[in-house]
């Protein structure tokens, strides 16, 4: 990331407070794409959704992550893998804020510094995030899950005489068919299997409208054909919004790269620091990649 940027992320809390609508984007230069825009808002002007920069996470003395840098295009679809260990779910706990590093930096688009936000602030912005297990709320319809995700920004109070007007049932409507879950509606989540229960829970995910998705192990316990289906999902995402992928099954980060848009990266996390970042087939070819992971 420029010095620019990552200068214009950490001031975006200061510049806020003290009620300017900074210039940003320019650093302070005059430069042709120096648009002015709202404290706070997400600024994609460069293309880029997310910058890490030095994220350093110790726990007792130990690097989970170690000065790693990652950049996501906007509208990328970025697969990570990398050994048990290598810091793939801290990642992610640092983006989302659910833990704090030690050093770095953390921006969502250029401007805005992660690391000054809460945890529920930043999935406020556009940052939403998969767990490996499901947690969709058994006892009710499918429908209804989806129901109260799309109502989740309301507060208790505002659900509780909301009604779903036309446009809602339609987003609804739109998004049983993307998960497959259009003709389970009516039935209870808990009855659902484990690879419906992943569906429905990027489902109420993306009610939310996240212009970022963080997805840990999403396929791990699915059948083949869910896998697969998975993997079409993830595709029809691309572009519409950013994501970040990370899987042991290699079987479906190939069906991933090989789909939707061409030169898709890789990204191999070992020891908490980015070991390679490529194509599949490079990062496959790469002898340090095959030594601590592939070759296994
Ligand atoms: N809260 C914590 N306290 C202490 N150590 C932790 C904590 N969270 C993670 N670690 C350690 O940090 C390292 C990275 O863990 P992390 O869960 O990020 O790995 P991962 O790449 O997601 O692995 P896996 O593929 O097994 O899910 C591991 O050695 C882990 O034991
Ligand atoms: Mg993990």
């Amino acid at each position: 990331m420029t010095p620019d940027l990552m200068k214009a992320g950490a001031q975006t809390r200061v510049e806020r407070e003290r009620r300017v609508v900074p210039d940003v984007l320019s650093g302070g230069r005059q430069a042709s794409y120096g648009r002015r825009h709202e404290p706070g808002s997400l600024d994609l002007s460069h293309g880029v959704i997310l910058y890490l920069d030095d994220i350093t996470v110790s726990f007792d003395g130990f690097k989970a992550l170690n000065a790693l840098n990652l950049t996501i295009g906007t509208g990328e679809l970025r697969c990570i893998i990398g050994p048990n260990g290598a810091g793939k779910t801290t990642l992610m706990d640092v983006i989302t804020g659910k833990t704090r590093p030690d050093l770095g930096r953390a921006s969502f688009g250029s401007t805005i510094d992660l690391l000054s936000l809460r945890e529920n602030e930043i999935a406020s912005i556009g940052i939403g995030r998969k767990f490996q297990k499901p947690t969709v709320f058994e006892q009710l319809s499918v429908f209804e899950n989806l129901e109260l995700a799309l109502k989740a920004d309301r507060g208790v109070r505002a659900s509780m005489f909301f009604r779903l007007g036309g446009e809602q049932l339609d987003r609804i409507g739109a998004m049983l068919e993307l998960i497959h879950l259009k003709d389970s509606a009516q039935r209870n989540a808990g009855l659902l299997s484990h690879g419906q229960k992943q569906w429905l829970e990027i489902g109420m995910l993306l009610m939310q409208d996240p212009k970022l998705l963080l997805l840990d192990e999403p396929v791990a316990g699915m059948t083949d054909e869910e896998t697969e289906r998975t993997a079409e999902l993830f595709l029809s995402l691309e572009g519409s919004h950013s994501l970040v992928v990370v899987e042991h099954d290699m079987k479906f980060i190939g069906e991933l790269t090989q789909g939707g848009r061409n030169g898709k990266k890789v990204t191999v996390l070992h020891e908490g620091s980015v070991l390679a970042e490529g194509s599949l087939a490079e990062v496959q070819a790469n002898d340090k990649v095959v030594e601590v992971y592939l070759g296994r």
